[in-house]
């Protein structure tokens, strides 16, 4: 089946969609200067060679033109991008107030943009949007704590009533591939990350969930609370609730340590 089609009315044969094309699906015929695929092209569907096309002139099969968005040029300034990212915190107190089904699929629609290794997208989502369904996830996460002696202090203030796992969090957002696929730690951390940030511009305050999700790696009773399968690896999670407390100032951090080669 062919892969591009050029309209060569259309076409400014600059290349460009060639130069984006991260295999190589694409070359310049040389005697007509017009975009043809390579033989046998290893297509990841990615799309960049019709997004990035100035004159809408290549179409390719494996990509859907009309789902495609409007490059966004309404981006935020180095200075706004750079103090959500330091005001970013791990929060572990939240308001009672509820966070609403819509906001974490809003959010969700961010965080599947993430860029995946060789565009494989197998990150895959559980959400949570119901208090008491968390709290069974802390419960469960305890108990497996307790199990396996890990963080025997947290155990103890879990049993004075402290809910250490989940932190009393409305709502959560966790992402697993198949436990074969060797990116899926680095592509749902990439993803969750989106979606943190985002939900940080939406006043969200969240915290990576990791001791429910080593929990989840072992724990047969918070897998099926989860709906995780045998081969499905749960990668990471985020509590997310409303902040109960604003912070006033950045903590400190090492300075990076940086070998330049
Ligand atoms: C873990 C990881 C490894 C990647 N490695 C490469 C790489 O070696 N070369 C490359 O051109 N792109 C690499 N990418 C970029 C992906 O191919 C890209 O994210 C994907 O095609 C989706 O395109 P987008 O990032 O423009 O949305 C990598 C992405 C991730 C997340
Ligand atoms: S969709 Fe991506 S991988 Fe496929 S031809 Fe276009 S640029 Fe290349
Ligand atoms: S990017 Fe578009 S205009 Fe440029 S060579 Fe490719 S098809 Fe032609």
């Amino acid at each position: 089946m062919t892969l591009i089609t050029v309209d060569q009315a259309l076409c400014a044969r600059d290349g460009i969609c060639r130069d984006v094309c991260p295999v190589g699906c694409i070359d310049m015929d040389r005697a007509s200067g017009l975009p043809q695929e390579t033989p046998d092209p290893a297509c990841i569907a990615c799309g960049h060679c019709v997004a990035a096309c100035p004159h809408g002139a290549l179409s390719n099969s494996q990509v859907d033109a009309a789902a495609c968005l409007r490059q966004p040029t309404d981006l935020p300034g180095e200075a706004s991008l750079r103090s959500l990212l330091l005001a970013r915190r791990s929060v572990r107190a939240y308001r009672r107030k509820p966070v609403e089904r819509s906001l974490l699929a809003e959010l969700l629609e961010t965080a599947r943009r993430a860029p995946t290794a060789s565009n494989s997208q197998h990150v895959h989502w559980i959400a949570c949007a119901d208090k008491d369904r968390v709290h069974e996830m802390a419960q469960l996460g305890a108990r497996w704590m307790r199990a396996v002696g890990l963080r025997p202090r947290l155990v103890e203030l879990w049993d004075k009533g402290r809910d250490v796992v989940m932190r009393g969090a409305p709502a959560f957002v966790g992402a697993w591939t198949p436990a074969d696929y060797p990116w899926g730690a680095v592509d749902s951390s990439i993803a969750l990350t989106y979606l943190e940030l985002h939900a940080a511009t939406a006043g969200l305050g969240a915290c990576w969930a990791g001791l429910l999700t080593a929990a989840a790696r072992q724990q047969p009773e918070l897998r099926a609370l989860l709906g995780l399968q045998d081969g499905q690896t749960l990668h990471g999670g985020l509590m997310l609730g409303w902040p109960r407390h604003a912070y006033r100032l950045v903590p400190p951090r090492r300075e990076a340590r940086v070998a330049w080669v």
